[in-house]
């Protein structure tokens, strides 16, 4: 059964912790029992004798199961490089059944996981094992958040057509608002409200402050899997 979303972006920092902390509020308002899940992270800082990395700590921050970090973040590397140069250089090889059991425990828990990856959908993960690989283990329905930035139409085109031809299922995308001042913001949403295949889901506008909030979401939608 279906217990939630892998979500994977345009392209790294472009806003899918942003988007997927966002998604936990929404669940946690609705009284869902709910946890974010980050597969692999790389960027960490040592605490308590533990590898912490922000963006687990934020998805745990936005979750109500109470996990802890280990059981949300099955892999994570000190260093803010790919993960699977990470990795290699920490000596670890990345087991997507491992991540899957590590997933399954945390499912089993909860009402919905939000899953968060790493970069965008063809970063790779080990040798010849992609992100793709990773979604098609969990068999998550994906989101893809889309960076509003030039250049985004070309890389959402590219990022679903990916997904769909793996025969995964991409449920929509959201538009984060990353460039408050992208020329022509409206016109690229129109364009990619033509040319994209999934529905859009979601906008998220512009926010200087650190605590976000979603401007609309298809529920609906978000439900439908
Ligand atoms: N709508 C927005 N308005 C203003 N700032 C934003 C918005 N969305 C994201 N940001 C900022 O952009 C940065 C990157 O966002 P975020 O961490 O969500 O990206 P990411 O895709 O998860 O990155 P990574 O690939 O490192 O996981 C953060 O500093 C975040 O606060
Ligand atoms: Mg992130």
């Amino acid at each position: 059964m279906t217990k939630g979303w892998f979500v994977t972006g345009t392209d790294t920092e472009i806003g899918k912790t942003t988007f997927s902390t966002l998604l936990l509020d929404y669940l946690v308002k609705k009284d869902y029992l709910v946890t974010g899940f980050k597969p692999v992270a790389s960027g960490a800082s040592w605490q308590n004798n533990e590898l912490v990395n922000q963006d687990v700590q934020e998805l745990q921050r936005h979750s109500n199961a109470n996990l802890k970090l280990s059981q949300i973040n099955p892999y994570c590397f000190e260093p803010a490089i790919a993960p699977h140069i990470a990795a290699m250089g920490s000596h670890t090889v990345i087991h997507l059944d491992h991540i899957k059991r590590v997933y399954e425990e945390a499912a089993k828990q909860v009402d919905y996981v939000v899953v968060e990856g790493a970069g965008g959908i063809l970063v790779p993960l080990h040798e010849d094992l992609l992100t793709l690989d990773l979604c098609a283990t969990l068999s998550l329905p994906v989101i893809i958040v889309v960076g509003m930035r030039l250049g985004c139409i070309n890389h959402a085109l590219l990022t679903e057509k990916v997904i769909l031809s793996s025969g995964l299922t991409v449920l929509g995308w959201v538009a984060n608002q990353i460039n408050p001042e992208m020329p022509y913001y409206q016109e690229n949403i129109t364009t990619l409200n033509r040319l994209m295949t999934s529905p859009m889901l979601a906008e998220i506008p512009y926010q200087d402050s650190e605590k976000k909030e979603i401007l609309w979401i298809k529920e609906q939608s978000i439900f439908d899997i």
